[in-house]
Order: C-alpha cells, then structure tokens, then sequence
C-alpha cells in the first residue's frame, strides 16, 4: 500500500515536470528577443523574467543540442560575455549545426528557452526565426568571434595557388594531396613548410575542429589557441593564425581551398580616457602578394552590427590609419557600452566595457581583371582596468537665492544617493524630503546622473560665522552616501561648500541725549536676519519693551527706542547734587551664536533732584530733599546709623550719601529672593543754642533706605571686601517717624 503510493507520488512528479518541459510557451512580449543581423542570429532574454541562468538549446529533427557548453561553441554559438545589461545574448552563426540551410541563402533557426522557478520547475519558451541572407556572401570570409574563428570559402572558387601560400609550400600541398586526396573532403593544416598534417573532417572534429560543406561553401570553425594555431605577430600586433587547406579528388582534379584564419589577439590599451585597439590594416597572413591587395573599405561598429560614420562619430569613436595601423579609440563611457561600478578601497571605481566589431573588405586582383573578395570580421570586448572614479561638487551656489546649491556629478545608472550628513546630521535621502529639503535627481544626455541639493542659508544646519568688517560666512560640510546597486556597496563623497557676504555689517546705531531719558535710532541692516537687538542679556522685543516702560516704534529706516531715564537698564556715574551721568547700552548681536558684534553705549548728563541707586559693587548713592520729608532740620545734623557718616553733599535742602553697603552700619538680610541691605537717614536731636534756651519739641526723624539685590544675581557679598551682582539693586525708601521721638522731654 505505502510502496504503491510512493510510485504513484513519483510518477505524478515526473510526469507533471516533462509535461511542463515539453509543453511550447509563449514567452511575455520583450523578454526573448531575435533579430537577423549580417552573419548571425541575435538572441537574447531578459534576465530580470529569466533567472540569472536560463538554459538555451538548439532544436533540429534529432532533437535538442545544449548551446551553452565548449561544443557549442564550435558549433557556432556564442553565448556572449558582455551581459551587463542584464540581458542573455546568444549569436548563432548561419552555419551553425542545427540550423535548417536553404542555398545558403535562407537559415531557419529553432531555439528552446528554458526558464527555471525557485521550485526547480521549468518552463520552455520555443523561439524560431527565418532569416533571409541580408548581405551576399564574399568570395572568402572570416569572423572573428569572441570564442572562435570562422572561415567560409565558395566552394567553385577555383584557385590555382592559394592566396595565403608560396609557391613552394602549394606545390608540397598539391603533391601531398595528390597522395592523399579521396572524394572525400579532407583538412591539412600547414606549420612550416616541413609540418604539415592531413586528416578527414571527422579526425578533425575529434581535435577540436569544425568543418562543414553547405550548398556552396565550406565552412571551417576553430576555438582559439588550438594546437595548430600560431601566435605571429603582425606588424608588431599579436595575430592568432591557423592555416587550413581543405581538399579533395574529383575525377583526376585535386581541389584545394584556402581557409586560413587570422584573428588578433593583442591586449586593447587604456590610456584613462580612451581604450585604443590597433588591427594591422593588411592582414598578412591572409595576403600572400601586397601588390595585388586592394582595399574596399574599412568599418567599424559595436554588438556585431555595423554602424554609419556619423554614429560613431556622434559617439565619439575614431578610427585613425597610423602607418600599417588601424587604430580605433572608444572614449570611456561612450554610449553602446556598459559601465559597472564597484567599491574598492572604500573609494568608488568603475570598469567600463564594449563590444566592438571591426570590417575590412579587401581583394586580390589577379592579372585577367577579376578578384576574389576577403570580408574579414573582428568583434572584440574592450574592456577597462578598474578605473579609480572622483564623483566630484559643483557650488552652483547664486548668493541673492539666499541659499546653497550643490550638484553632486556625473554616475552611471548603478550608483545611488542614499543620505547625506549635512553639518553632522544624517539625514537619508526621504528624511531630507520630509524636512523640506530639496534634493533633486539631474538625467544627462548621455545617460549619467546627478544629484542637486538646495539648502537655505537661514536653515538651522547651515553653519554661520560673522568675521567682523561685514564679512560674513555660510557653510556647509556634506558627507554623501552613495550606495553601488545592485550590492548595495556604500561609499561616501565628502563636499564642503561656503557663501561669503561682505556687506553683512551690523545694524548701525546711534543715540541722543534728552531731558527724560535716551532715544536710541537703529538701522535696518542690509541682512536683516542676521542680527538682533539687545538689551542686556535680553533680546529687544515690543514684550520687553512694554514690561519695562521703554517706548518702541518702528519707521522705514528702522527701529526708534526711547529709553526713559530711571527706568531697567541705566548704570549711573558720577552722581552730584547737581548731576548725574545716565548710562544706557544695547547691543547688536548674532542671532544665532548670540555673539555681541557691536554695542551702542550711551552717556547721558541729567539734572539731579532725588535718586536712589543701588550699584552692582555694593554702593548705595542717595539724593533726597530734606524739606519735604522732614521738619526743616540742619543737614549738618543728619547722619546714617553710624554717626560717623556724613553726607557728601549737602545744599540747600538737599542731601547726598554715597556708602558701600558694608559700611556706615548697613544691615544685611536674606530674603527669599532677595538679599537686602538697609540703612537709615537719622537727623539727630535738635540742637538748642544756648543763646536761645527754648525747649522745642523732640524732631528725631528716621528714613529707611534700602537696596534690594536679587539673590541669583549677587556673585559675591563682600567677600575680601568685594561685592559683586550681575544686576544693579533696586532701591526703596520709607520715611518714619521715630515713635519715641514723640512728647518726650
Ligand atoms: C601559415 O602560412 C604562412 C604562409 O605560408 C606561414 O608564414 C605561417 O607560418 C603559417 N602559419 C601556421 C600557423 O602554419
Ligand atoms: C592610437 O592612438 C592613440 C591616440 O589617438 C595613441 O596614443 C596610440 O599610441 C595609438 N596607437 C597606435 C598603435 O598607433
Ligand atoms: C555626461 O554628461 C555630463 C553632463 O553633460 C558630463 O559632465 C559628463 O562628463 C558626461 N560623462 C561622460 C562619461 O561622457
Ligand atoms: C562620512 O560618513 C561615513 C558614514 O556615516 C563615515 O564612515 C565616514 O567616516 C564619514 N567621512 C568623514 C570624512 O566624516
Ligand atoms: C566722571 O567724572 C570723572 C572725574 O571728573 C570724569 O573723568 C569722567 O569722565 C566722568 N564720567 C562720565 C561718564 O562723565
């Protein structure tokens, strides 16, 4: 039972799998692709639908022949190594074994795709295609492919001497064949004239050889580096050479074909810009008489195909004759190449790569007016080093944008911007999209890209730096990622980009003295974001303005700020009876760094009638008017608490003291936000002159002045004698009557 059900699994597993391999699909529109080109079939399959590995084979009445193993290859096909374009490129000869010949004139192909899933299912795809010859056939013709060489001869060529041979070595040829010769098609390659080795298609299939007869030619296929095969070189260019002869007896007439095959094989040159690839212009090996060698023409294109002057020329190739030299130059990148980047060294490289095809039609005229005709074909991969790449910035920067703009150039398609670190914050590249970054992709014409990043000078990254004299910096320091597709290999390219202004100066200041206070005039600056006002530690705004009593308006020159005299923020010197120096000071600052760049210092001369003021090292001046608080009393009898403290200025009804606060008796206390010093104006008992013995009434009057210092301000109370706040005190006065200074004696 279980055993039955094992053969039944088993047999429903191959039968569903040969029943997919052998069922013809039709392959989605694009993914397989063929064209006729001049001597071949052009194949290819999208890799992206058909797996890195998609298996090919050649279909004839005998069945299916693989196209991607060594025997296929002298069969005619050619997988090709330029398969970076992420497609799978067969060429298949028109001679190729399995393909249907009609009078050489017709080739009728048949291909199976097979198309593997992550299950190991296959799926076959059945391409076939008929080409019509699109150009006749030349007498002799030779192609060089990537992994093998070609000859075709006419079979009716009648040829008395073979073009590639001397007299000497024909006629040991002709008498070797003579001993040989059967109807059958035989092969003699020829070394020196000493080694020569005859032997039938079939022994010559055994070695690797492939020779075939088709309705009017005969077809010869060799692998390169075979052991008959010569390395010369050719006008100083490394040539691989195979001479084969190929003859056989009909009736009494021995006939001889010429198949020799030259390809060349010297390394291609990169001299950082171009690779140049140097062809001999007369391939000796193929023209035994220069005298009679004549020319056609000379092409050149890429991918096997031919291509027009002008479009080569558009992509920048040339193709120069020095001396006995054809030398064709590709500039790097130039368009129907690949370029493929890599990471190396953490520094980003790149290879770049060609497929390019090369033809010479040439003749040999014999004495009677008539020729024979060479085509010779040679495709070539030229291929880079490791090129060592410098992406590199341009400041596209225009200073009245009011903003940095940075292209970042020139990639091939595999490389991607993935994020940036701008001034040290990393961003990728959709964080930048969300802050409103911009970072746009750039399309060249010649299929690069670029990236440009726009970011606004006023933006919190962007680095600032006022020099002084007007000069001022914007910077940015940007570190790109940039990732290698499709490994996602990082590199990173760094950029520093800087936007200097020289008219940047601060707002320009001025000030006037009047009888209530300062007016300050502040200019608009030329950059108006640049800079703000400040008071202090404080940024000047309507707000502060307000809260503090000044008067802030503004007018199209600027700012006007009038300051009244006692009000927050006046320092004050030089205190007399008389006068006293207002001092007031705002200051221009970055608004960014909050660096001062400039301070307007205004001094002020004002009439003195009373004040208070509590100075930020420890001094309390005081002016005040006797009459008024107090019964009229002698300002010679008035002290502080400490007797010995007199006014400094006495006039008319006026006083004036001027102590540090730990003198004079002054008390100290702390508050809960406040630290408090307190003193009092004392008129001493009144005075009788003894001329005038009227007992008068006890006038002992007392005033409390204060200064109150915040506590968070004061930096030092008098330690070693020294007091420090970083804000003046404010003061406050009390006047009181001394309750025992009443009705006694
Ligand atoms: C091919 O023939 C040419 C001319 O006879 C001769 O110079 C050359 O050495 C031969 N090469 C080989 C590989 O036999
Ligand atoms: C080919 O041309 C390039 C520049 O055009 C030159 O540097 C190089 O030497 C040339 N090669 C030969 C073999 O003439
Ligand atoms: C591609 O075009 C860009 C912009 O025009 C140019 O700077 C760059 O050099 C070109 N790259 C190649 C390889 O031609
Ligand atoms: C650039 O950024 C990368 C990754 O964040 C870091 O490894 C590299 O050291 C940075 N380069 C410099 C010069 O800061
Ligand atoms: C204060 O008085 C001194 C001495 O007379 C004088 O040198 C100084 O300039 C005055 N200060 C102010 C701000 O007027």
């Amino acid at each position: 039972m279980a055993v039955g059900l094992g053969f039944y699994i088993g047999f429903v597993l191959l039968w569903s799998k040969s029943f997919r391999a052998d069922s013809i699909n039709e392959a989605p529109e694009g993914v397989i692709q063929t064209e006729c080109r001049d001597r071949f079939l052009w194949l290819s399959v999208d890799k992206a639908f058909a797996g890195a590995t998609p298996k090919l084979q050649a279909v004839d009445k005998h069945g299916f022949h693989p196209v991607d193993d060594n025997q296929a290859v002298t069969c005619g096909y050619t997988i090709s190594n330029v398969n970076m374009n992420s497609r799978l490129t067969l060429r298949a000869s028109y001679f190729s074994c399995y393909t249907q010949n009609q009078d050489d004139e017709s080739f009728r192909f048949l291909f199976n795709v097979i198309v593997a899933d992550g299950e190991d299912r296959e799926t076959k795809y059945r391409v076939k295609k008929t080409c019509k010859l699109p150009l006749a056939w030349s007498s002799r013709e030779i192609i060089c492919e990537e992994t093998y060489m070609e000859v075709t001869v006419e079979k009716h060529m009648s040829c008395t001497a073979s073009e590639s041979m001397s007299m000497e070595s024909w006629n040991t040829a002709l008498s070797m064949a003579r001993l040989t010769a059967s109807s059958t098609w035989q092969v003699m390659f020829m070394g020196d004239e000493d080694t020569m080795e005859s032997m039938s298609f079939t022994d010559a299939l055994d070695q690797g050889y492939r020779l075939d007869t088709s309705p009017t030619r005969v077809v010869f296929r060799t692998t390169y580096r075979q052991p008959h095969s010569q390395t010369v070189l050719v006008d100083g260019v490394a040539t691989e050479v195979i001479n084969a002869t190929v003859y056989y007896r009909q009736k009494w007439v021995v006939i001889m074909l010429d198949l020799s095959a030259a390809c060349t094989i010297n390394p291609v040159t990169f001299d950082g810009e171009q690779l140049h690839w140097s062809i001999p212009r007369v391939m000796t090996p193929l023209v035994q008489d220069p005298s009679s060698f004549t020319s056609s023409q000379i092409r050149m294109g890429i991918d096997g195909q031919l291509l027009e002057e002008t479009a080569w020329r558009s992509r920048g190739f040339d193709l120069e004759e020095t001396g006995p030299i054809i030398n064709i130059s590709v500039p790097f990148g130039a368009q129907g190449g690949y370029r493929k980047s890599f990471v190396l060294d953490n520094t980003y490289h790149e290879i770049y790569t060609i497929f390019m095809f090369y033809e010479h039609v040439f003749s040999r005229v014999y004495a009677d007016g008539t020729d024979d005709e060479t085509r010779h074909r040679m495709m070539r991969l030229l291929e880079t080093p490791m090129v060592c790449q410098n992406p590199f910035t341009v400041d596209e920067t225009v200073l009245d944008e009011h903003r940095f703009t940075v292209m970042l150039g020139h990639f091939p398609s595999d490389i991607e911007l993935v994020s940036m670190k701008i001034n040290g914050v990393f961003l990728t590249i959709p964080e930048a999209f969300q802050q409103g970054y911009s970072v746009m992709t750039l399309s060249n014409m010649n299929r690069t890209h670029g990236y440009v990043l726009e970011v606004p000078f006023d933006d919190p990254l962007v680095h600032r730096a006022y020099l002084g004299e007007g000069l001022l910096l914007y910077s940015l320091n940007i570190n790109y990622t940039l990732h290698v597709l499709p490994q996602e290999e990082p590199f990173y390219h760094l950029a520093s980009v800087v936007a200097q202004f020289h008219n940047a100066f601060p707002p320009d200041i001025t000030a006037t003295c009047r009888e209530s206070g300062i007016i300050f005039y502040i200019g608009k600056p030329t950059l108006d974001h640049l800079w703000e006002v400040g008071v202090g530690h404080e940024l000047l705004t309507p707000e502060l303005a307000k809260r503090r009593g000044y008067i802030l308006t503004n007018d199209a020159q600027g700012l006007i700020l009038e300051v009244p005299i006692f009000t927050y923020g006046y320092t004050y010197e030089n205190i007399t009876l008389k006068h006293f120096v207002g001092v007031f000071k705002i200051t221009a600052r970055d608004s960014k760094t909050l660096n001062i760049q400039s301070v307007a210092t205004k001094y002020c001369s004002f009439q003195t009638v009373e004040l208070l003021v509590c100075s930020t090292d420890g001094i309390m001046t005081i002016v005040t008017k006797t009459t008024t608080t107090w019964p009229k009393v002698l300002t010679r009898q008035i002290t502080l608490r400490d007797k010995t403290c007199q006014p400094q200025e006495a006039h008319d009804a006026r006083i004036m003291f001027s102590f540090a606060l730990n003198t004079c008796g002054t008390k100290s206390m702390v508050g809960d936000s406040y630290l408090v010093y307190e003193n009092e104006i004392i008129s001493a008992k009144q005075y009788i002159p003894k001329d005038n013995p009227i007992i008068t009434r006890d006038s002992k009057f007392r005033l409390t002045v204060q200064c109150f210092y915040p506590l968070t301000s004061v930096r030092s109370r008098f330690a070693g004698g020294m007091f420090l706040s970083n804000e003046p005190g404010f003061g406050s006065i009390n006047m009181k009557k001394n309750p025992s200074a009443n009705g006694k004696k």
